[in-house]
């Protein structure tokens, strides 16, 4: 089809300035491995995996071929009631890799879905525990937790919920865990433990009973790549121990291999009670997301309903759908024979290097990064934001896709990059942000 500015004007674009996408149209027809191709012909290395979805490289055959298999076999088969054997084998696949005991998998179609799943699954079980008075939620300052209502409630990242009305009651924020003192330190920062005592004041000032869950991206990863300070996270979990909060990390972006493990649980020691994934889980080839949960949540939720009656008021038409159980079962797969979390935990700090090598450049304002995410944050323009979506298509045109938040480049390549695809983001990068 040939794309005018009439052709351009029904699809309208999310998370994108509509009126300027429509008059400098920048899309993709193609993409193999590290790269994309543009409609002209113009080849564009991948340096944030699409949106942080293609971990093992695009347009996988594997994938390809199971998915075509799949619908050609069964197409489609309804999860209430019924079911297909490629969702058990993938839940199967799932838990294997799990943390801990969190062995039962919940299916739905996107991170916003596993987000609002995971918001219910935890109000079910405080139910089912007779504590239903456990009425909120705690989320943080710049959290991204997708955009379903349950996900813009809990949003950290205001301009996301603005326009929304008064979305749920009862939901809040723990301070944002960026620090002055942390900006380019690598990994995790030395400062900023204490901030999880924000915990214990709400727990203060609710009471004791009244917290259902605390959500926490391991890594905030949309709002720009916040590694969380060393000690942090254990201490969001000791404090929720102590008062029976669930804590749930949204590991969208962190989970399968980003932070060198399996999940970012595993890199950082910590273990949830819910993980929320999606992404990576189908290496972004189906739609698909996946609520994990421990196996004493899953049972008391189960247990709290009569014999014979539904346990869960919930699910979606495309829970557990055949072809994407199938593009996820052959990306479990490809993961584990060509190892490629060790893959990424060995050349983390080759990208690394590359990444915090720009902190040179007089635009810079900070570096940060952990395993195979990192943010790099320019000075802003004359609005915030202005200069990283500006950045963004200068970096496409230069041939590099970035996914910006605000002033923040968000690397993330697929673990299949070789050395030379690195120095290749940190040259356009560099050459791009040395214009500033
Ligand atoms: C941490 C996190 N949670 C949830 C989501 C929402 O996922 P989706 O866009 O698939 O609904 C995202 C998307 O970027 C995310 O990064």
């Amino acid at each position: 089809m040939e794309l005018t500015v009439e052709t351009l004007e029904q699809h309208w674009l999310p998370f994108t300035s509509n009126r300027q996408f429509k008059r400098e149209p920048r899309l993709f027809v193609r993409a193999s491995g590290m790269y994309y191709w543009g409609q002209d012909g113009h080849k564009v290395l991948d340096g944030s995996s699409g949106l942080f979805t293609s971990a093992a490289g695009h347009c996988r055959p594997e994938i390809a071929k199971a998915v075509s298999e799949q619908l050609q076999t069964l197409d489609y088969a309804p999860s209430f009631m019924r079911g297909h054997p490629g969702a058990f084998a993938f839940a199967n696949g799932l838990a294997a890799i799990m943390p801990a005991d969190l062995h039962h998998i919940f299916f739905c179609n996107s991170g916003s879905e596993s987000i609002d799943t995971a918001i219910k699954i935890a109000f079910a079980y405080h139910l089912a525990r007779k504590e239903a008075q456990r009425t909120y939620l705690v989320s943080r300052e710049r959290a991204y937790h997708g955009v379903n209502i349950g996900g813009t409630a809990l949003s950290g990242i205001m301009r996301n919920k603005e326009a929304f009305g008064a979305l749920m009651p009862g939901i809040l924020h723990l301070r944002h865990t960026w620090l002055a003192e942390n900006r380019l330190q690598r990994g995790m920062g030395a400062s900023g433990a204490e901030l999880a005592d924000d915990l214990l004041r709400f727990v203060q000032l609710v009471g004791e009973k009244r917290v259902a869950a605390v959500f926490v991206e391991p890594i905030a990863g949309s709002t720009g790549v916040l590694v969380p300070p060393r000690g942090y996270l254990e201490r969001i979990r000791e404090i929720c121990d102590r008062y029976g909060i669930l804590l749930v990390f949204d590991e969208v972006i962190c989970g399968f291999g980003r932070t060198g493990l399996a999940f970012a649980a595993d890199s950082f020691g910590v273990t949830p009670d819910i993980i929320t994934m999606a992404k990576a889980l189908t290496n972004g080839a189906q739609p698909m997301g996946a609520v994990a949960v421990r196996d004493g949540i899953y049972q008391t939720i189960i247990d709290a309903a009569p014999d014979g009656a539904l346990e869960f008021f919930h699910g979606y038409t495309y829970s557990a759908h055949p072809a994407a159980c199938a593009a996820g079962l052959a990306t479990l797969k490809i993961y584990e024979t060509e190892r490629l979390f060790t893959r990424a935990a060995e050349m983390s700090d080759y990208f690394q290097d590359a990444m915090f090598a720009l902190q040179d450049l007089p635009a810079i304002s900070d570096v940060r990064g952990y395993g195979m995410l990192a943010g790099v944050e320019v000075k802003p323009g004359k609005t915030p934001g202005a200069r990283g979506s500006e950045l963004q298509a200068k970096l496409y045109d230069r041939g590099l896709h970035v996914k910006t938040t605000g002033d923040v480049a968000i690397l993330a390549p697929a673990f299949i990059a070789s050395h030379a695809e690195i120095d290749l983001i940190g040259a356009i990068l560099r050459d791009a942000i040395a214009e500033y």
